[in-house]
């Protein structure tokens, strides 16, 4: 492990006494996090209210997380869920003859709940993979057409951990004149996201995951060229360009991604992103992305010892840290494990090991025997 990730696991109180391996779902709390949450008690308590501090905090975030993946913080809006960017998008389409929006079945449900309540509007068509759903970009190239508006997709699988090649991507969608709309919910934090590189036109993402933060909060990126041509529907005082002008007639969108923040920002929860998003800063993605592939390989290599079926891809440039086993009661194991000081995270029929930086090669050796013991023992 690099020293550098050693030292900033000493930040991480749960290790003393438990193993977390659940970043897919969220990961270890950090102390600063909590101290700056405390922080706006703080300031609350002894000011009676700080409204300039409260909005920084959470502007630090937003320019944090615009600088992480590339973009100018203009491009950048404060939402409160990824559900939340993916209404926002998807009620702000300029409706014209393409109709069509094409949902991943590798995507989480939510994304296919907000797409399919706009069945009045698009034609929400579902893409599913050939093998175990991974999708690859022919794939996508067979069912885009001149009446494609959007493909909505996810950078890493929740379920499986399955990483998509996103530029690829991006190229062909393009090809077509379609929009790409990526949810990094269980990427962001622990791989590489640049926008401008990648070619991505709408990206979205919470802090829970892998960010190190609490939910309440997410981020919403879009080209700027595309922000400007959108007219927000979910909408509010903060996507004017000028608040605090309190002129109820008039509308006045905020330039670029701004346009879609809405109301008062969730506060407590920026100051928990700003302090998340200093620590993920201490490092470079690409070192954290190794360091998961590493703890990666080693979780397939312990399952395959012990029988366990892996359901993740074992080619760890096609995968995120999330490593998922086929368990028969699943979550019935997660609450087993529990019991053992283990924690992971289970979804449908399988449970997700799932490490960041700072976890041990141990503590993923431990996870698995666990695991197969529950298996032996069902
Ligand atoms: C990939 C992905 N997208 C979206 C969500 C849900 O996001 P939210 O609750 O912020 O809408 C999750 C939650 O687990 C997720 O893993």
């Amino acid at each position: 492990m690099l020293e550098a990730f050693r030292t900033e696991r000493l930040n991480f109180p749960i290790f003393k006494e438990k193993i977390q391996l659940s970043s897919c779902s969220q990961s270890a709390m950090h102390v600063s996090v909590k101290e700056a949450v405390n922080d706006y008690f703080r300031t609350w308590e002894v000011n009676g209210m700080d409204w300039k501090g409260w909005m920084q905090a959470c502007e630090n975030a937003r320019l944090s997380f615009a600088k992480m993946i590339n973009a100018d913080k203009k491009e950048v809006a404060i939402v409160s869920s990824v559900s939340h960017a993916a209404s926002s998008i998807a009620t702000s389409l300029i409706k014209n003859n393409r109709k069509k929006i094409l949902v991943t079945e590798l995507d989480f449900p939510t994304i296919g709940h907000v797409w399919q309540s706009h069945r009045d509007s698009f034609d929400v068509t579902f893409i599913k993979g050939k093998e175990n759903d991974w999708i690859d970009k022919e794939d996508y190239n067979t069912m885009l057409d001149e009446n494609t508006l959007l493909v909505s997709t996810s950078h890493v699988s929740y379920y499986d951990g399955y990483k998509q090649h996103l530029k690829e991507i991006a190229d062909v969608v393009h090809h077509k004149g379609a929009y790409l709309f990526v949810d990094a919910y269980q990427s962001f934090g622990q791989c590489e996201i640049d926008v401008k590189k990648m070619n991505i036109d709408m990206l979205a993402t919470g802090l829970q995951k892998y960010a190190l933060g609490i939910p309440g909060i997410a981020f919403l990126y879009i080209k700027n060229e595309i922000a400007q041509s959108l007219t927000p529907k979910i909408t509010g005082w903060f996507g004017q360009r000028n608040p605090f002008l309190f002129d109820i007639r008039n509308t006045d969108y905020a330039d670029s991604t701004v346009r879609f923040d809405t109301g008062t920002f969730p506060m407590v929860n920026g100051f928990a992103a700003e302090a998340a998003l200093k620590v993920l800063n201490k490092f470079s993605m690409d070192e954290v992305e190794k360091r998961l592939q590493y703890l990666s390989g080693i979780a397939i290599e312990e399952a395959d010892k012990r029988g366990l079926q892996v359901k993740s891809p074992r080619d760890l440039e096609r995968k995120g840290s999330n490593t998922a086993i086929l368990v028969n009661n699943a979550s019935e194991a997660e609450s087993r494990l529990l019991k053992q000081n283990i924690i992971l995270s289970a979804r449908n029929d399988v449970l997700r090991i799932a490490p960041h930086f700072y976890n041990t090669e141990e503590e993923v050796i431990t996870a698995v025997e666990a695991v197969a013991d529950f298996t032996t023992n069902l």
